[in-house]
């Protein structure tokens, strides 16, 4: 394992903009890493999940954990999958020793619910508390174009120090696949949350 930062475990939010294969590779790489994840799903991010991958995941809280780790070869203890309204979850707290969220890919109907703090589920109530608590945010959102609303989202939480990565990776390293593409963003994520497993692509490298 490489020198990593930080050590505590992440929170890896996947809400319904297209985009699913940034978050399965995204929980596959630090999971590689042994870093323990906390995985929260929205309703529209398993729609999503359905339409860009070939993995259909059921409902059953009991097994989401063990058919992720399956999907993506995984140990499945390094997952913890909390539903929508689970409150008693540690990511509803600030006193949690979460120090990084990440929400990949981020609908623009989260996003305006993260900007404006309306917590009405458990993936916008873990973004507020990471603002709140002064932690660690980072959203990649996807959507084209923007809408001045949009923009408006993202230029506030970037005030915030929200870490805004938008789903638009480049091709200057010359992809060959897909998964090229698909882990550049996930190289970006990845350098915000402080953990390098020795694969990131680097400009000049
Ligand atoms: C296949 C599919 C692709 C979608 N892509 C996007 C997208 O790229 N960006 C976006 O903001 N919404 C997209 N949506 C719409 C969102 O899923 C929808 O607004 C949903 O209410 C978001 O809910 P959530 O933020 O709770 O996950 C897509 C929906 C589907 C079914």
């Amino acid at each position: 394992m490489s020198e990593n930062k930080k050590q505590s475990p992440i929170i890896i939010a996947m809400t319904g903009a297209s985009g699913a294969p940034y978050a399965l590779r995204l929980i596959q790489r630090l999971a590689k890493q042994k870093i323990q994840l906390h995985l929260l799903i929205s309703d529209a991010a398993r729609v999503v999940l359905d339409k860009e991958s070939d993995f259909i995941l059921s409902p059953d809280l009991d097994t989401m954990a063990q058919e992720i780790a399956d999907f993506i070869d995984v140990d499945a203890l390094l997952l913890t999958c909390w539903g929508n309204k689970d409150w008693m979850s540690p990511v509803a707290s600030g006193s949690s020793d979460m120090q990084d969220m990440v929400v990949v890919p981020c609908s623009m109907g989260s996003l305006a619910r993260i900007a404006t703090g309306a917590s009405s589920n458990l993936i916008e109530r873990a973004t507020d508390v990471m603002l709140k608590e002064r932690k660690n945010l980072v959203l990649v959102p996807r959507e084209t174009p923007l809408s001045e609303i949009h923009l408006g989202h993202m230029y506030n939480l970037s005030k915030m120090g929200v870490r805004i990565i938008p789903a638009m990776p480049g091709f200057y390293h010359q992809p060959k696949s897909i998964n090229d593409l698909v882990d550049f963003m996930v190289d970006r994520i990845m350098d915000h949350l402080g953990v390098d497993d020795g694969s990131n692509t680097r400009w000049g490298a």
